[in-house]
């Protein structure tokens, strides 16, 4: 009987070997005509290809971009969005002219491009922006509407806007630029300013109003130079401790960032540590870094500028790695590849200010920004 046993084990066992070796080489065969006989060559396409190190692989925060609808059609721009972010924000199409076209109009058509382009690769939106005072559209203003008729304007605004995109947008600029860099409120061209007898109150509203149609989103106080600006810095800590002693839900604070190679990086630094002693998520909101400071015809964007950059680029986030841990909220590039930056209009000069160049290669910038990420 062991005998038998013994046998069929024998058997069974070179029967097992041949088989494996059978299978083995259909395989091998078959991975050899597939090399031969395919065209396509060895590599991925370019626009594939991943870089030497994906950013929102190394970093442990939001890693977010500013994008419009227009590029997305272009495969190189959706694939770097795809690869080498983990947000984004809209860089036009979610503002508030944009979306409000009459008194009971809205224009959805981008807003959801974003949105949808966003949840169908697993990217998360960061909305940008319910209330700027560059936003509101002509007909509102047409209206000079009282302050009773204002607020529930904006308030069912606010409430149409974030309880159609409620779980989808995870986080919200509430309010956007209202102080001056001395710290004053802004009231040049300020619908609010020319409305409200306390617009800090009425700003503190709209924070609720969205905290009402989105109980879960995050909600940000967005403005630029704020870790530059001591005065206008000031000013927002003291509207956000209002906040906190009125019950008032903020989350966070954004500064944008749109700096320079030049600017002082001890007063970065001291800026961002005291941004985050509110003990609020700090989000680098719009970074970009402009090298052509000069605005001169003849810049060339040479090696040596693209370092500078890049040391800039991996001071800023080495300043950021140095705060708490859980107020890290993101850090969003305003724009994917210099290409396309708002700069080319509003600086009037050749700018090259993103971590990816025209053809969506990595720059030193992006090295840069990698060499700055803590590397636990
Ligand atoms: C800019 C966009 O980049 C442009 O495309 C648009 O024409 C105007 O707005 N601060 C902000 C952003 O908060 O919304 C601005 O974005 C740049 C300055």
């Amino acid at each position: 009987m062991t005998k038998r046993i013994n046998a069929m084990n024998n058997r069974f066992f070179r029967l097992s070997i041949w088989t494996c070796t059978l299978v083995l080489m259909v395989m091998l065969q078959a991975a050899c005509s597939t090399k031969g006989d395919d065209p396509r060559p060895d590599t991925q396409p370019p626009d594939e290809q991943p870089g030497p190190a994906i950013l929102k692989e190394k970093a442990a925060f939001g890693m977010g971009a500013a994008i419009k609808t227009a590029h997305l059609t272009e495969l190189a721009y959706a694939n770097t969005v795809k690869n080498h972010f983990s947000q984004v924000t809209a860089e036009w199409e979610m503002k508030m002219e944009l979306i409000w076209s009459s008194a009971s109009g809205y224009n959805w058509n981008n807003a959801d491009r974003i949105v949808d382009f966003a949840s169908d690769n697993g990217l998360e939106v960061h909305g940008h922006t319910l209330v700027w005072y560059k936003s509101f559209p002509g007909w509102f203003k047409n209206a000079a509407y009282d302050s009773i008729a204002f607020e529930d304007h904006v308030k069912s605004y606010i409430q149409t806007t974030v309880g159609r995109y409620k779980g989808r947008v995870k986080s919200w600029d509430v309010a956007n630029e209202i102080f001056n860099d001395n710290g004053t409120l802004r009231s040049t061209d300020c619908p609010v300013f020319a409305t409200f007898k306390d617009p800090i109150g009425f700003y503190g509203r709209c924070f609720e109003y969205a905290h009402e149609a989105d109980p879960e989103a995050r909600l940000f106080y967005n403005d630029y130079s704020v870790v530059l600006a001591s005065a206008k810095r000031s000013a927002i800590k003291r509207m956000v401790s209002r906040f906190k002693n009125e019950g008032i839900p903020i989350h966070g604070i954004g500064d944008q960032f749109h700096y320079r190679v030049t600017t002082d990086k001890s007063t970065i630094k001291n800026g961002l540590t005291d941004m985050a002693s509110t003990g609020l998520l700090i989000h680098l909101s719009e970074l970009d870094i402009i090298v052509n400071v000069l605005q001169s015809e003849s810049y060339a964007f040479t090696q040596a500028e693209a370092q500078k950059q890049a040391d800039m680029y991996r001071f800023i986030v080495e300043s950021y790695e140095s705060l708490p841990d859980n107020q890290k909220f993101a850090i969003t590039t305003w724009g994917v590849t210099d290409k396309y930056t708002w700069l080319t209009d509003y600086w009037h000069a050749k700018e090259y200010p993103l971590l990816f160049d025209q053809n969506y290669q990595e720059k030193e910038a992006y090295r840069g920004f990698l060499a700055g990420l803590k590397n636990d």
